[in-house]
């Protein structure tokens, strides 16, 4: 399975990526791939560091649209056919403590280099291509915002986990996610995160009216906080009982 999880800048998608993953390795063979073209915490939050970008390993991101959907698939291909994250080259895959391979697609990094749509056209190829062994889940913490259904990342996945936090924005962005998952005969779900009950409730009524079905809420949880304050391994006090709550109702748990 290859799960999206997507929503606004700052909703919480990269601390809850690492949070479903750490709870899905005890029962699967987690794979979570960076696809967000900007931050850099991913790696440290998993505690392990940076792997060398997939874009590097195609000759790099100016490379990407001139060789093409072929061409890609055929370099990443392994001798044991289709594109498997356990044929990928170990120095394009970093290991957290737990053994949740992470791989990161690209990074923009100088003034006047181009765009990252040649990031997010590797994503939907690789995600496309993926071949996944019994067991196995893909985790895909992407970037802010939906740019990447205009690339239609999304074809290449099973499913969306739309974060939303306590915002109207949020829930306007979910919406708009679910729309195009429904399109695309894709799973969705809906993630309330941040949230006191307070605020749970008057989102639920939000999201009600908007015709969005919660999957889960996440309270703010003020150890997942700290960790991206000081910029540490991600801990996680009471919430993490929520994440796999969440996990449950998605039947991954
Ligand atoms: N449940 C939570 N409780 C408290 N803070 C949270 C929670 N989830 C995320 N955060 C904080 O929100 C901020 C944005 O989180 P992050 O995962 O980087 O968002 P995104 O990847 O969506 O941009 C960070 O400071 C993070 O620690
Ligand atoms: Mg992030």
């Amino acid at each position: 399975m290859r799960i999206m999880i997507c929503g606004k800048g700052g909703t919480g998608k990269s601390a809850l990526s690492v949070l479903i993953a750490r709870l899905l390795s005890e029962k699967y063979k987690v794979y979570l791939i960076d696809s967000d073209e900007s931050n850099e915490l991913l790696p440290k939050l998993l505690g392990t560091n940076p792997p060398r970008p997939l874009a590097e390993y195609l000759g790099g991101k100016k490379k990407i649209f001139k060789i093409g959907e072929i061409n890609i698939v055929k370099a990443l291909e392994t001798a044991s056919g289709g594109i498997k994250p356990s044929g990928i080259p170990e120095k394009y895959i970093s290991r957290s403590p737990e053994g949740i391979g992470l791989l990161t697609i690209g990074k923009v990094r100088k003034l006047g280099e181009g765009c990252a749509c040649p990031f997010n056209f590797l994503t939907k190829v690789f995600l496309k291509n993926l071949s996944l062994d019994q067991g196995e889940i893909v985790l895909v913490d992407t970037d802010a915002g939906i740019e990447h259904i205009g690339r239609g990342v999304e074809e290449g996945s099973d499913g969306v986990l739309a974060v939303a936090d306590p915002t109207v924005e949020s829930l306007t962005l979910a919406m708009i996610l679910k729309d195009n998952c429904e399109a695309g005969n894709k799973d969705f779900w809906l993630v309330l995160n941040k949230v006191t009950p307070e605020i749970s409730e008057i989102l639920r009524k939000t999201a009600e009216k908007m015709g969005l079905e919660i999957t889960g809420t996440i309270r703010y949880d003020p150890d997942i906080f700290r960790s991206s304050l000081e910029g540490k391994m991600l801990q996680a006090g009471d919430a993490l009982e929520d994440v796999k709550l969440l996990l449950k109702h998605m039947n991954l748990l």
